[in-house]
């Protein structure tokens, strides 16, 4: 985790030049792992994340002219761009995160001034711990600041979500970005995705730790089968609501609904991406109540059957993810398991007794690998605050 002395430095450094009285300013977003409620969030349903003490830090410094210039520590060079014109350009790679955020304020008529910005961050790249959303969460939360405007960190995430959607192009739903605003160290988060309701849930897990496994199958949202899943849902969505007196979306819809409107989605497919998610809003719910009642059994169970599901029947998991939860679950000591994030590879996150951490990872790195041929890296999973301001040194 990098000091505010040492990114004062590494901005002097990468900029030429240091900070000429009060006006660097620095802010954190942190990214997330979700606990349950995977692919639920884009028809309105429930998803439990938190916050990770990972995340991404910008070093912001205003310039005079109405130009941002954009570097990172994880990538050379530099991306300039005029405040009025911010197009997408792939070749701008990991800089059209915070371009299409300036384009959400720029669409509000919000007439930016220009800055320098310095991104540092730790959250491993393309691994389903949303490095993205913190990238725009921390954008969005240092232009709401330095910019004096007035946003609340839910229309942030909102922004930001439209950032991704529109110009980056992955049509996501709101938990991640939710999860890097909203979070709150000790607590995971439960949202309804179409209110936007929400309750901190304490993690109260006992003898039990929550371990975060790496794949280390790299994949890319832009390219997989993220935004495929998505119009299948929508597809199912259009049936459900012709049959469904009152149906607002599938957050809405309870198993004995789904019975009786099941039958009318004939095509297999959609009505397996509908299965998982009307049970996994089931899921969410009873997680939920399971965590509140100190009841990590019951919840580690849920997490399994959330991975089976999103394996059979929404089938994002694919060999490595599914190879790490089959090695997880040979680990005495280990509750609960399951694949976190968009799937197709990323993370799976486990429910591990303390004294068993060592035997898990073990375990696993042996079973995966003579499995993939890969090597599984491990987090503890720490929870962390949501976007802000950092003060001080
Ligand atoms: C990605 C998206 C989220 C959500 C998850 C799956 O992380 O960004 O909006 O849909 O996948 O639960």
């Amino acid at each position: 985790m990098p000091g505010l002395d040492t990114l004062r430095q590494t901005f002097a450094k990468v900029f030429g030049y240091g900070d000429s009285g009060e006006e660097l300013r620095f802010f954190f977003a942190p990214g997330r792992v979700n606990l349950i409620g995977e692919h639920t969030d884009f028809t309105g349903g429930y998803v439990l994340p938190l916050a990770l003490t990972y995340g991404t830090w910008a070093v912001v410094h205003p310039r005079r002219d109405r130009t941002f210039r954009l570097a990172s520590t994880s990538f050379a060079g530099k991306v300039e761009i005029d405040a009025d014109k911010v197009v997408y350009r792939q070749a701008d790679g990991w800089a059209n995160y915070p371009k299409g955020v300036f384009r959400e304020f720029n669409r509000f008529k919000v007439r930016l001034s220009g800055y320098d910005i310095l991104y540092d961050g730790n959250i491993p790249k393309a691994a389903g711990l949303s490095s993205s959303a913190s990238i725009e969460m921390v954008t969005a939360t240092a232009l709401n600041q330095v910019e004096s405007l007035d946003y609340s960190l839910i229309e942030l995430t909102k922004l930001a979500q439209r950032a991704e959607n529109q110009f980056v192009g992955v049509n996501c739903g709101i938990m991640d970005q939710f999860a890097s605003g909203m979070g709150q160290a000790g607590n995971a988060v439960l949202l309804k995705c179409d209110t936007m309701e929400y309750r901190y849930v304490p993690l109260s897990l006992g003898d039990y730790q929550l371990i975060i496994t790496n794949s280390n199958k790299q994949r890319s949202l832009t390219e997989s089968n993220y935004n495929l899943r998505r119009r299948e849902c929508e597809e199912g969505v259009n049936i459900v609501r012709n049959q469904l007196a009152g149906f607002v979306n599938l957050g809405n819809v309870s198993l004995a609904q789904w019975q009786v409107a099941k039958k009318y989605v004939t095509v297999p497919e959609v009505k397996k991406r509908l299965d998982h998610v009307i049970h996994e809003n089931e899921r969410t719910l009873a997680s939920t109540l399971a965590l509140e009642a100190g009841n990590i059994q019951d919840f580690g169970q849920y997490m399994i059957e959330s991975h089976e599901s999103l394996r059979d029947l929404f089938e994002v998991t694919g060999p490595e993810l599914d190879a790490l939860f089959e090695e997880a679950r040979r680990v005495e000591g280990c509750l609960g398991t399951r694949m976190t994030g968009a799937g197709f590879g990323g993370c799976t996150v486990s429910l591990v007794h303390t004294e068993a951490v060592s035997d898990f990872k073990a375990q696993v790195t042996r079973g995966y690998k003579g499995k993939t041929g890969l090597n599984p890296t491990f987090y503890h999973c720490n929870s962390g605050d949501g976007a802000r301001e950092l003060k001080g040194r």
